[in-house]
């Protein structure tokens, strides 16, 4: 059955749907300017704790508040009429108990109108998100490389490979079996993010993953050329907006230097406004 989905967001069963259909368009950004230019080409809108290195610039995620992700996912809500909204869940507000997990992902629900959150972990977090999902939280998994266990990874590593690629399958099986209605599956390799959108029936989102997975994601920051810290292989590189604001800032400043602006057009007389 189509549904149409005109004049409302897209909903987390809406992206279930699209498992092996046209691939699904997601794209993590922080801001209502940046929402609203993006939402008509996207399905999935995350706000990722990613925010804290690319918009507060921190050394990675784990210093991420709730209050954080709280702004930001309102600041994206405003911004977006047909994409699903879905916020990250920060380190250390659902890894203690699925009560705490619970508490946090409904301040999310209620105070940003998100439709769904995000939760790190494969196995691990099974619980917490069958948990959450029975009362009425949608939920969608993160497996592979998961960036609040950079300590753990010891860096920003593949995952899955060789020897291991039985542990990322099998941290996607438990969240599947949990109740999540998609996974997101970060840095691992390409016959793997293959094999595991083969075997769920939830659709898998890739990062550093493989165009066969049901859809992608990547950091609006990041492929636009606006956070230039780290350039991953994963990332594909749209535009260089970073460089193109630095020509304008510098052009700028030999205006203002050279008495050029503001012009006359930029100014007022005592008639006022014109
Ligand atoms: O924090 C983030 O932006 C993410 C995505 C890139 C998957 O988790």
């Amino acid at each position: 059955m189509s549904v149409s989905t005109k004049n409302r967001s897209l909903t987390p069963p809406d992206i279930s749907a699209r498992k092996g259909q046209t691939p699904i368009v997601c794209l993590a950004a922080y801001t209502t300017p940046i929402a609203k230019l993006i939402d008509p080409h996207c399905d999935l809108v995350l706000v990722g704790d990613s925010v804290g290195m690319v918009m507060h610039g921190m050394p990675n995620t784990l210093g991420v508040s709730m209050d954080m992700m709280v702004m930001h996912g309102a600041a994206v809500r405003r911004g977006l009429k047909k994409a699903l909204l879905v916020i990250d869940m920060p380190f250390g507000s659902y890894e203690k108990s699925k009560e705490q997990a619970f508490e946090n992902a409904a301040r999310f629900m209620c105070e940003t109108e998100c439709g769904a959150i995000k939760i790190e972990g494969g196995e691990a977090m099974a619980e917490t998100i069958e948990f959450l999902t029975k009362r009425g939280i949608p939920v969608m998994a993160h497996v592979g490389l998961t960036p609040q266990a950079v300590n753990v990874f010891g860096g920003y590593k593949t995952q899955g490979t060789g020897k291991d690629a039985s542990r990322i399958m099998n941290d996607a099986k438990a969240i599947e079996q949990a109740g999540a209605f998609s996974v997101v599956c970060e840095k691992m390799p390409d016959p793997l993010a293959r094999k595991i959108t083969a075997k769920l029936k939830i659709p898998t989102i890739g990062i550093g993953a493989s165009a066969q997975c049901d859809g992608q994601i990547l950091v609006v920051d990041d492929m636009m050329g606006m956070f230039t810290e780290f350039h991953p292989k994963f990332v594909k590189r749209y535009a260089n907006l970073g460089e193109q604001l630095g020509d304008c800032v510098a052009e700028y400043a030999k205006d203002v230097k050279a008495r050029k602006f503001p012009a006359p057009e930029h100014v007022y007389d005592y008639a006022g406004e014109k």
